[in-house]
């Protein structure tokens, strides 16, 4: 099978989130399974032709794009996934993707991913290749679905391709004044006119992928249970319901290669299941990095994370005066919304001795917290499946979680397993959303954290799951056999 996979961020590339891991690594594991796959991402210029091996591709040719009355001219780049021999081809244009950040809030942020898409459309076809699929990825992937079926419909060589797509996070819909449809030039009458790229008066880039794509899924199954309600869908349950016979959740998988304390080579001392030992010592150096005295028998709870409200940094601020009674040390390390920082700011200021963060995004200091911290905190709001739990997973951190999305999928409540007889528990998960149930669960877990003999049988529980790519690519190649089947509709 052909597999063209289509996102705005890859890990190693540009990531800002758990989006650039799945894209990173999900290919690579379809490859694996015989599938041909081809990578299309833009080519922001922080990504350097010397870091990353970038070699231009003249035969392509000069590719002209127009949009909103301003002609392009669009290069190609690709290089090859670290540790695979898949090809990752960037789409090179300066104008719109030499800005200091992936995503932006410029008045012409929609430009940017119209562009990206038809690019990655006009490079299909000069490679000549015809792919089963092409797999898009979150709302600036989303107008492929609509232009395979409109602009580019007289081209046979899209002629047995199908759509998947992926919603990563439904609260990023790609929402944009209604001259947005104008500027994107979709050449589809019936579609425009029926509304599938509006929602209330504005372009919706998510409702279009909805309604136009061949299958649609989403990261975790109780995720997408979740999105087909009113509560959680955003709006977008009632088209989600419309699609539901191709509508399913499917979990992230993790690349244990590069997550996994045995031998992850940003953590100074490596350890495994077999022996824990060398978790203290990376302890210790996470506390000196984060000015926190170091104490065996106190517990570090470890928070990394996009600072957004998804995230629960609500109920931190909340439930501060309970949170920094218990018997703990805190670390954060969060990028993003300024009001989520000032708020930590304020409580690291009170409590010098019991809380430090550090606000950048630092990719080796996410390993040193997995690895140095003994329990990872994810109160989110909601989170359709969250990779950072899973991570912490395999450093025998054990997650503390609430209980939704992705997160009520991948960690199994001690107690409650207890409650059933059984010893599975891999973590503390708590359903309300509240301070109170914050607070208890926190207090629970310092209990058994008290526990040494039990605490050790929940953490190996946890570093003994294997939530690898497997399994879950296995169910997106079902997913693409499933559309490939399906008969071309006409709109
Ligand atoms: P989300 O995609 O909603 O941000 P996930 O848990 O799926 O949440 O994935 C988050 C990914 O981003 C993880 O790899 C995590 O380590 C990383 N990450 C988040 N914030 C930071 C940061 N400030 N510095 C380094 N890595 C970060
Ligand atoms: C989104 C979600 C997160 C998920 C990630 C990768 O950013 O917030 O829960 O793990 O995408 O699918």
């Amino acid at each position: 099978m052909k597999i063209a996979y289509v996102t705005s961020e890859i890990f190693p590339y540009a990531k800002t989130g758990g989006l650039g891991d799945v894209a990173g690594s999900l290919p690579i594991e379809l490859s694996n399974l015989g599938a041909e796959v081809k990578l299309f991402m833009p080519g922001y210029t922080t990504i350097t032709k010397k870091e990353f091996d970038l070699h231009s591709l003249p035969e392509l040719g000069e590719i002209n794009i127009r949009i909103a009355d301003r002609d392009h001219v669009i290069h190609v780049f690709t290089s090859t996934l670290p540790n695979s021999t898949v090809p990752v081809y960037f789409v090179d244009c300066p104008y719109y993707f030499g800005r200091y950040e992936i995503y932006t809030s410029d008045p012409d942020e929609d430009e940017r991913f119209i562009l990206f898409s038809k690019s990655v459309i006009e490079i299909i076809q000069r490679l000549k290749w015809s792919p089963d699929i092409i797999h898009c990825n979150e709302w600036q992937t989303g107008l492929i679905p609509i232009y395979l079926k409109g602009n580019y419909a007289w081209d046979r060589l899209f002629e047995k391709t199908k759509t998947v797509f992926t919603i990563h996070n439904i609260a990023y819909q790609g929402k944009f004044p209604k001259e947005s449809i104008a500027k994107a030039e979709i050449q589809h009458d019936f579609l425009i006119n029926s509304g599938v790229c509006e929602y209330f008066g504005e372009m919706n880039f998510l409702k279009t992928a909805i309604l136009t794509a061949d299958a649609i899924n989403t990261v975790s199954e109780t995720y997408a249970q979740e999105l087909l309600t009113t509560e959680s869908g955003a709006g977008m349950e009632q088209f989600l319901e419309i699609r539901k016979n191709d509508f399913c959740g499917i979990l992230n998988g993790v690349d244990y290669s590069i997550w996994n304390p045995e031998f992850d080579h940003f953590i100074p001392h490596k350890y495994s299941s077999r022996d824990l030992s060398n978790k203290m010592k990376n302890k210790r150096i996470l506390l000196q990095r984060f000015n926190l005295p170091y104490r065996k028998n106190i517990p570090v709870i470890g928070m990394i994370s996009r600072l957004v409200e998804q995230k629960g940094f609500d109920l931190i601020s909340e439930g501060v005066n309970d949170l920094m009674k218990l018997n703990a040390r805190w670390v954060i390390l969060g990028n993003g919304n300024s009001k989520y920082e000032k708020l930590i700011k304020t409580i690291v200021k009170k409590y010098p001795k019991k809380i430090s963060a550090c606000f950048s995004y630092n990719e080796e200091l996410a390993h040193l917290i997995k690895a140095g911290a003994d329990i990872f905190l994810m109160p989110s709001r909601y989170e359709p499946c969250g990779l950072n739990q899973i991570y912490s997973l395999k450093y025998g951190t054990v997650p503390v979680v609430r209980k939704t999305g992705g997160l009520a999928d991948t960690v199994q409540d001690w107690n409650e397993s207890i409650a059933k007889g059984k010893e599975t528990g891999t973590g503390f998960s708590f359903s309300e959303y509240n301070v109170l149930s914050l607070v208890q669960t926190l207090r629970r877990t310092l209990n058994m954290f008290e526990k040494k003999s039990i605490w050790a049988k929940i953490q190996l529980n946890g570093m003994r799951k294997d939530f690898s790519w497997k399994k879950s690519a296995d169910k997106y190649v079902l997913l693409y056999e499933k559309a490939v089947s399906k008969i071309k509709r006409v709109n």
